[in-house]
């Protein structure tokens, strides 16, 4: 049985760069099955909705909690994670003791047009997966920088040398997720 990654892209706009990062990745592996969980249609996160929560905060949770990893690709907004993110992990951990992020293997691959790899985002977003008990791949690290020209008009993944170290990221990915369900079950 393949092992179900939820893949969370940190951005809603439609040429995204992450989005696209996050489809060519996806099949990268043959023992991953991932798939993109949405986040564009969670409304903001308000603590006074908590136990009557919508049918789009449920089933996002729900989709969180049936699946067997996470993989986080996400830019970088003013050096942290965009807000989007941040509101799709606050709804997901919600009411306290019920969160669906815990024990769930996790992966973070920052996304940049820009220099820096968008480490500012990844390592915040690194911050909250720690606190939510989401045992995280910690290496190889995945900052992509100039992501731009990586790839074609259609969105395809043109660079052998980006398109080689994200096989290895992903590979490094299942076996951890692998070591993570060793050491739990
Ligand atoms: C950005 N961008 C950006 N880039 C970066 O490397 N570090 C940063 O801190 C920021 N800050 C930032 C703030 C806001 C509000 C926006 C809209 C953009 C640029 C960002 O990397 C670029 O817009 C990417 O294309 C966004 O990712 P997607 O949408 O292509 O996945």
């Amino acid at each position: 049985k393949k092992t179900k990654v939820a893949v969370i892209v940190g951005s809603l706009r439609k040429g995204s760069y992450s989005r696209m990062v996050a489809k060519a990745v996806s099949g990268m592996n043959a023992r991953l099955d991932c798939e993109i969980a949405e986040i564009g249609q969670l409304q903001h996160f308000n603590q006074d909705l908590e136990q009557t929560p919508s049918a789009e905060w449920k089933a996002f949770k729900e989709r969180i909690q049936g699946s067997d990893a996470v993989l986080f690709v996400t830019p970088e907004y003013n050096r942290s994670i965009p807000g989007v993110l941040k509101n799709a992990i606050d709804v997901a951990s919600r009411p306290y003791g019920q969160s669906a992020w815990a024990k769930k293997p996790a992966a973070v691959l920052g996304v940049t047009p820009g220099a820096l790899g968008a480490f500012g985002a990844a390592n915040h977003l690194r911050q909250s997966l720690a606190f939510l008990d989401m045992p995280t791949l910690q290496q190889p690290e995945a900052y992509l920088s100039g992501v731009a020209k990586f790839f074609d008009e259609g969105g395809k993944l043109t660079n052998a040398d980006t398109e080689a170290f994200l096989r290895k990221f992903m590979d490094a990915f299942a076996a951890w997720i692998d070591t993570t369900r060793a050491k739990t079950s």
